[in-house]
C-alpha cells in the first residue's frame, strides 16, 4: 500500500482491499454478485495511479499499478466462474495485462507508454460496465 496518498485514503483502502481478500465466493461461485467495495477500491487506485503518472511518481505509480493487478486477477476470476461472460473475462484480463505493462513502462521511465495503457484501462472500465453493470 503506498504512503503518497492521505493515510486516511490510503488506511481506507487497505481495508477494503483486505475485506475483498477475505470474503468469500468472489471467484467461487457463479451466482456471487462483483464485491462493490473491490469495484470502489479498484475506481480509486484507478484515480491515484492515473495521478501518479501525470505527477511521473514512480513509486506510487508502480505501487497504484501492481495492486491493480492483483485486483484484476480477482475480477478476472469472478466472471471466468459465470457462464457467457466471455467478454469480461477478456475486459479483466486486459486490464490485468495493462496493469502489469506499466509496472513495467514506469520501471524504465517511460510516462508516454504509462500514459497510454492507463488510458487502455481505463476504457475498459467503461466497456465492461456497459454490458455488465447493471445500474
Ligand atoms: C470485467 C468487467 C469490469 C471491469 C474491467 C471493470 N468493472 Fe467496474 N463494475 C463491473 C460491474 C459488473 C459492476 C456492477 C456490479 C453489479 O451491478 O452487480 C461494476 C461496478 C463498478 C463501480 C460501482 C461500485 C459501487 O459501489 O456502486 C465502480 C465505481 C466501478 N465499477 C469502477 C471501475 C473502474 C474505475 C474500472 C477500471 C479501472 C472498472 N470498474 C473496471 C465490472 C467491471
Amino acid at each position: 500500500m503506498t504512503r503518497v496518498f492521505p493515510f486516511f485514503r490510503a488506511s481506507l483502502a487497505g481495508l477494503l482491499t483486505a475485506a475483498a481478500l477475505i470474503s468469500p465466493g468472489i471467484a467461487g461461485s457463479a451466482e456471487a454478485e462483483l464485491d462493490m467495495d473491490l469495484m470502489q477500491t479498484i475506481e480509486d487506485l484507478n484515480k491515484s495511479l492515473a495521478s501518479n503518472i501525470a505527477l511521473r511518481d514512480a513509486k506510487g505509480s508502480r505501487s497504484d499499478a501492481s495492486e491493480l493487478h492483483q485486483l484484476f486477477i480477482q475480477v478476472e476470476g469472478h466472471f471466468a466462474a459465470k457462464p457467457d461472460a466471455q467478454d469480461a473475462v477478456d475486459l479483466a484480463k486486459k486490464s490485468k495485462d495493462l496493469s502489469a505493462a506499466i509496472v513495467q513502462h514506469v520501471g524504465r521511465g517511460d510516462f508516454e507508454a504509462a500514459t497510454d495503457a492507463a488510458t487502455g484501462i481505463s476504457r475498459a472500465c467503461r466497456s465492461c460496465h456497459t454490458f455488465y453493470k447493471k445500474s
